[in-house]
């Protein structure tokens, strides 16, 4: 009989149902009427007076212990949710989708990482402006075109609110209360009248930078374009500046770059040419130093301003200049890796 109930408790130790029906028909199996640990209480009849006590008190435990084992596991098995065959709670979890950065953001702050590398500080200015900070300062005849309605966007009828038509604005902000040594670069948003189209939007980004100190040479703003160029579009990256004209840079020139796709050979994103436009530049004109307080017979410097969404379409080949502000996923999520 003690062999008998050892063999059951051992067994009954052993037990691991895999859902709450297996573990009732265990219940059944063992604690029912007619379950094996009460037929083992049927034979409790039979065992001789001398050992009845030993033998009681060994089936109550085996009862107890039987009892309170299925009980345990019937717990365990509830607190699981087993319905859901496909639950696994050891599975690592699927990872949140995350956002991507717009690719102007992208652009723009390799732009300041190239310039802040050679120790220009990112300088900013509002983008609701005056015409003296936009125009005037910067050396624009009273009858420019520039400042014609055509161009620009006038608040409320008043000549002297406008939206800026770009970032060259902050030059003269900045020049207006610091003295030289300036190196700034100034990122931001500018806007001007024109027609949606997929060349040309209402508002735009550009990145202007400024060196003014002693002895700044035309050298020193070729070097720096070099730098910036090969640093942006790789080392093989040539370029080449043609005489252009802006009013607040003397001498100015326009810089191209080897075409950054065909490698200079030519191909229809260069219209077969080998170089591409990117930016505007020049030694700043003395007259522009003089509106800022600044003494030009002391002081020279160079000045750079660049379109953020033509160098993302040269980097991405982004061609469409609506796709940066409609905000389609699709094209946003295309940017993920370009982190
Ligand atoms: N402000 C010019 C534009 O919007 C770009 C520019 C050209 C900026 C030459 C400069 C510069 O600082 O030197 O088209």
């Amino acid at each position: 009989m003690i062999e008998k109930i050892n063999q059951l408790k051992a067994e009954i130790e052993t037990l691991s149902p895999k859902d709450l029906a297996e573990a009732d028909q265990l219940r059944i199996k063992y604690l029912s009427k007619k379950g094996l640990v009460s037929s083992l209480f049927n034979d409790f009849r039979n065992v001789p007076a001398d050992q009845k006590k030993a033998i009681g008190q060994a089936l109550n435990e085996l009862k107890t212990f039987a009892t309170d084992k299925i009980n345990a596991l019937r717990e365990s098995l509830e607190t699981a949710d087993v319905t859901d065959p496909g639950l696994d709670l050891t599975r690592t979890p699927s990872p949140l989708p995350l956002g991507s950065r717009h690719p102007l953001s992208i652009v723009r702050d390799k732009i300041i990482s190239i310039f802040d590398r050679l120790g220009f500080t990112v300088a900013e200015g509002p983008e609701i402006e005056d015409d003296w900070h936009v125009f005037s300062s910067l050396n624009f005849a009273a009858d420019h075109p520039a400042r014609d309605m055509q161009d620009t966007f006038f608040i409320q009828r008043n000549p002297d609110v406008l939206l800026r038509t770009h970032t060259s604005s902050v030059q003269s902000r900045v020049m207006e209360h610091t003295q030289p040594p300036i190196r700034i670069i100034c990122p931001g948003r500018v806007y001007r009248n024109e027609a949606i189209s997929a060349r040309a939007h209402c508002f735009f980004h550009q990145v202007e930078a400024l060196y003014v100190d002693k002895n700044v040479s035309f050298a020193d703003l070729k070097q720096t374009l070099l730098y910036f160029a090969q640093e942006m579009f790789g080392p093989e990256t040539k370029i080449r500046l043609r005489p252009s004209y802006f009013p607040f840079t003397e001498p100015s020139a326009e810089m191209d770059i080897s075409c950054n796709l065909c490698g200079g050979k030519g191909c229809s994103f260069c219209k077969h040419t080998g170089w591409v436009e990117i930016l505007g530049c020049g030694m700043v004109d003395p007259n522009v130093l003089e509106a800022c307080g600044i003494d030009s017979k002391v002081y020279s410097g160079f000045a750079l301003g660049m379109g953020v969404e033509r160098m993302t379409n040269l980097k991405y080949q982004v061609t469409d200049l609506r796709m940066f502000s409609e905000n389609d996923k699709r094209f946003l999520e295309e940017f993920q890796s370009a982190l």
